[in-house]
């Protein structure tokens, strides 16, 4: 954090704009972790963007368009302030709430793409984002459609969500890709497998989501079954219930002991540690931790502040690998299932 009380920039792809190091998640407002306060969640937003955060990252399908909805007015008075990211590749259904099909089709995306820019009340989208792979579609069409957006004037950059390194190469051999989505933190390193070393070779920035995972790696919650509200996305998480919830809390300990030893909480320690994992594959990251609260936006951008040592670093390195249960209740959408 500089002494104008803002985090640090980090270039967003090759060239791009510089950003907040820390971005800020908008999906939790409008679907999958319980209620949210709107008020406390707008002031949230105004309290990022005060701090330094530039990177908004929404999506079409959080709460089925609602979250781009929510995010216009903020858009709208500050459009030139910040870098509005969104996705489009999840179709849903109006009948059956856990339908979930892959569309990268060109057609499909020059749809979904006129209708975030309607909801988003803006005529340029900063970082359009492919959010799940369909591999029967040939990057030369889907990418190629993309493009034509870049040409068009209707986004600025091109991303990709939960591709494998060769799917990025592929994809940006097509159209540079200026950031990789994909989720990495203690818990979920799989992206570190090929996405991360092709990113570091092609200046692609990688923007880490769910680097909190998605909570739990807090100690906000211990067992989603039983502590968390019905409809909460993560009670079907089969790494955050029973048996595996609780020895996935117990790898926490380490965490706990280090955020004790620097006066910070575990979420800072969470959040340091993506930082500095990305430093040693010499990789620029803006991770986007999610939340829709001010306290946790301010410690949240305070981690940045922090740096771990190379012996804390190292009794953090066994986590990963001893965490019980998958990321997701079906991985097949998932880059880890193409590797
Ligand atoms: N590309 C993809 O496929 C994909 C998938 C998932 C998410 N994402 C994106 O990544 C963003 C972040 O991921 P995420 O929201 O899933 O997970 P996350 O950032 O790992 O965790 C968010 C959860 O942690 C809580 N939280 C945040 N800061 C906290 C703190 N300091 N102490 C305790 N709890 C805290 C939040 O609750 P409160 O909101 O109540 O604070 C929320 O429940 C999303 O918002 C979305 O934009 C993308």
């Amino acid at each position: 954090m500089s002494d104008t009380g803002k985090i640090a920039t980090a270039e967003l792809g090759t060239g791009g704009p510089q950003v907040g190091v820390q971005g800020l998640g908008c999906m939790g407002i409008s679907e999958f972790y319980g209620d949210t306060d709107e008020a406390a969640a707008r002031d949230t937003l105004e309290a990022a963007l005060d701090v330094g955060v530039t990177l908004f990252d929404t999506a079409d399908i959080y709460g089925s368009g609602a979250n781009e909805t929510f995010l216009a007015p903020f858009v709208g008075a500050h459009r030139d302030e910040i870098t509005l990211a969104t996705k489009f590749a999840i179709e849903r259904s109006d009948t059956d709430p856990n339908f979930r099909g892959v569309r990268n089709d060109p057609a499909y995306i020059r749809q979904a793409v006129e209708a975030s820019l309607r909801r988003l009340g803006t005529d340029v989208i900063d970082l359009y984002y492919m959010h799940r792979r369909d591999p029967l579609v040939p990057f030369a069409d889907s990418v190629g459609a993309m493009a034509e957006l870049v040409k068009e004037g209707k986004v600025k950059q091109l991303g990709l969500s939960e591709v494998t390194g060769a799917e990025l190469r592929e994809a940006h051999a097509v159209h540079p890709i200026a950031a990789l989505q994909s989720e990495w933190s203690l818990f979920s390193r799989d992206v570190e497998i090929s996405a991360v070393p092709a990113a570091v070779e092609l200046g692609v920035t990688l923007v880490p989501y769910s680097p909190l995972g998605r909570g739990f790696l807090t100690g906000a919650f211990a067992d989603a079954a039983k502590e968390l509200s019905e409809g909460d996305f993560r009670k079907h998480q089969p790494r955050f219930t029973g048996e595996n919830a609780k020895t996935n809390a117990a790898l926490l300990e380490p965490v706990h002991t280090i955020a004790a030893a620097h006066g910070a909480t575990a979420a800072q320690i969470a959040l340091a540690w993506v930082q500095q994992r990305a430093q040693v594959h010499g990789l620029t990251v803006v991770p986007i931790p999610g939340t829709r609260k001010r306290s946790r936006l301010l410690e949240n951008t305070g981690a940045t502040r922090l740096t771990l040592t190379e012996q804390e670093l190292r009794s953090l390195e066994p986590i990963a690998g001893q965490v019980a249960g998958d990321r997701y209740p079906d991985m097949s959408s998932t880059a880890a299932a193409r590797e």
